[in-house]
């Protein structure tokens, strides 16, 4: 498997787009807009590959220039379990500590918090509801 940063509009960002509207959008029945993708030319995109195919993806979203979002983590439904998450993330951590980032943060959906907390990320507030679903904050200092 390898890990990389994906460029924004390349074959590999088209494979990350659909692998994200397969596992993260279709089933609440939503989509991305145009304007949504033109969006990510700003932020760090992330992928797990073998070959050409895509096994997982995160993006990293500036806040501040201390803080980034992890957004749009997401693993094929027949490899979750196997330590891909885990890999992406020590990456995706990596990547941000290198570029000088003191803390991630996200909104985690609340059936997935428990694979965060064991990456060392801790729930803040009240749970509240994006894209239709049950979310929680949760951040990690790196
Ligand atoms: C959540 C997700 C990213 C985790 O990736 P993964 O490759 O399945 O997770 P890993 O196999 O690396 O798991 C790492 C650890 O977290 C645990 N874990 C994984 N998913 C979990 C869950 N939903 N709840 C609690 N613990 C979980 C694993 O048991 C493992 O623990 P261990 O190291 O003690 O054995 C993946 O399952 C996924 O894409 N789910 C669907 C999309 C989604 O919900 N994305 C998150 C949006 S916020």
């Amino acid at each position: 498997m390898a890990l990389k940063i994906i460029e924004h509009g390349s074959d590999d960002y088209r494979r990350m787009v659909k692998l994200r509207d397969d596992i993260l959008r279709k089933p609440l029945g939503l989509n991305f807009s145009e304007q949504e993708l033109e969006d990510e030319k700003k932020h760090i995109l992330i992928g797990a590959f073998e070959d050409d195919d895509i096994l997982a993806c995160c993006m990293l979203v500036e806040e501040d220039p201390s803080t980034v979002r992890l957004r749009q983590m997401a693993v094929l439904n027949d490899l979750q379990g196997k330590g891909i998450g885990r890999a992406l993330m020590n990456f995706a951590e990596n990547i941000a500590r290198d570029r000088g980032y003191k803390c991630i943060s996200m909104h985690a959906r609340k059936n997935v918090t428990g694979f965060y907390e064991k990456m060392g990320y801790v729930v803040s507030g009240n749970e509240f509801i994006e894209i239709t679903i049950p979310h929680l904050q949760m951040d990690k200092q790196l």
